[in-house]
């Protein structure tokens, strides 16, 4: 990932911390971000969009790595926030967030959802649904601009789950019912309608399909607002070849241009290519079995890093800060569940008790789905830059688990 290195011991650094201090510093398993990284990516997003089309706005998916520091910094380098849930919005507006740069999304927004989204006033709610026609105008007491969300019959070349722009998707309005919508919106005095909404897919590696849905968006009525969601795939093995972030700007911007026009708003809702190469799992291993296959045992797995069993990403772990001969082995969690690993068939040093194993790439959507599967405790995020290591979310403790049970047996 960008911001690791080695020093001149060997040593795997990231934002100039070295991984093994951390380690013993805040304990395994425990997600770092690079925070100088994480700030370069956000200004080299505002910046690709901008210099090609003014009217733009990134808006960082919070949902991908949902903290409040982690929207903090993104939102500093002139990101708004792209939200799905009354508490992603409250998170965005506790990290400092603007909410006049949010837009609020949702298949199935509750009155609680849409009650937080009016009264902070963000840029846009997206409407994905009749029922949020009906519920916004009826909690609305002025007029709310929102976007209508449609789904292009498009599909994506990503992993099935993450399909979401497809005929059969449970988000958004097909083409056939988008002017039907329309018109219900049109027809309510407090929906200021603005425009339109679509996301693809995500992980997504060929900027054709960007292309394409912008040209499905162009056979409706035009508007003055479009926002092309998020996707952008990242590389997570060495054969991945991702587009750059200019590469990806580019295109889409010249794609609006020619098909939507110059003089629209223009938002994009990056989540997994913010943050996914910015953030490093560290785990230590507690148990190698040999006989058959080689498996290293790590103090994490799938309460940390869903990606591999919910989606099969893969992942290039590495035992880091010392040399020897290599090895192939399965990188397992410590769950009871034969789909808990990390990695199988992976090349590394061959693994001993006690060895810190690194997972590149972790930085998008591992924190998002952390669990407590197995009473795991979430662990920790900590902020790295120039040498200096913060705390930004601490380790769950037992005590957080314990504090909602309400031990009814010890009370008869
Ligand atoms: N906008 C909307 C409306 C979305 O649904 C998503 C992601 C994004 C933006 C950000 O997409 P990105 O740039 O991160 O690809 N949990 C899955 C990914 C699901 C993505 C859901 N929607 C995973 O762990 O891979």
């Amino acid at each position: 990932p960008e911001g690791t290195r080695l020093d001149d011991d060997g040593r795997l650094l990231i934002g100039g911390c070295a991984v093994a201090d951390l380690a013993e510093q805040y304990g395994t398993p425990a997600y770092l971000i690079d925070e100088g990284a994480l700030r370069r990516r956000a200004r080299e997003y505002v910046r690709a969009f901008r210099e090609r089309h003014p009217d733009s706005l990134v808006l960082f998916a919070s949902k991908s790595f949902p903290s409040a520091s982690v929207i903090g910094v993104v939102a500093e380098e002139g990101c708004g926030v792209d939200t799905a849930a009354a508490g992603e919005l409250r998170l965005a507006i506790a990290a400092g967030a603007d909410p006049g740069a949010a837009v609020f999304h949702g298949n199935a927004k509750t009155d609680d959802d849409i009650r937080t989204a009016v009264e902070a006033r963000v840029r846009y709610i997206v409407i994905d649904n009749l029922d949020d026609v009906e519920r916004i105008a009826r909690i609305a007491t002025e007029p709310v601009p929102v976007l209508l969300r449609v789904s292009p019959s498009l599909d994506a070349h990503t992993h099935a789950a993450m399909m979401t722009g497809h005929d059969t998707s449970k988000f958004g309005i097909p083409p056939a019912q988008v002017a039907d919508t329309i018109a219900a919106i049109r027809r309510e005095p407090m929906l200021d309608l603005r425009g339109l909404h679509a996301h693809v897919g995500s992980q997504l590696l060929g900027l054709d399909q960007f292309e394409a849905e912008v040209e499905a968006l162009a056979a409706f009525e035009r508007f003055g607002v479009y926002d092309l969601g998020g996707g952008l795939g990242v590389r997570y093995v060495p054969g991945d070849v991702a587009p750059s972030v200019d590469e990806y700007a580019e295109r889409v911007v010249a794609a609006v241009h020619k098909h939507l026009g110059r003089d629209v708003e223009l938002l994009v809702e990056p989540g997994r290519s913010m943050v996914a190469r910015n953030g490093v799992t560290v785990y230590r291993v507690v148990t190698v079995k040999r006989g058959g296959r080689v498996h290293a045992a790590v103090d994490g797995g799938m309460g940390d890093n869903l990606e591999v069993s919910l989606y099969g990403q893969a992942f290039t772990p590495s035992v880091i800060d010392r040399s020897g001969p290599a090895e192939t082995v399965d990188v397992v969690g410590r769950h009871c569940e034969s789909g808990d690993y990390l990695a199988n068939d992976v090349r590394v040093v061959s693994p001993r008790v006690g060895d810190l194993v690194t997972v590149p790439v972790t930085g998008a959507y591992c924190y998002t789905m952390s669990n407590n599967y197995n009473t795991a405790l979430r662990p920790p995020v900590v902020f790295c830059d120039e040498g200096r290591s913060r705390l930004a979310v601490r380790r769950e403790t037992f005590d957080d688990l314990l504090r909602r049970e309400q031990l009814l047996g010890d009370r008869g």
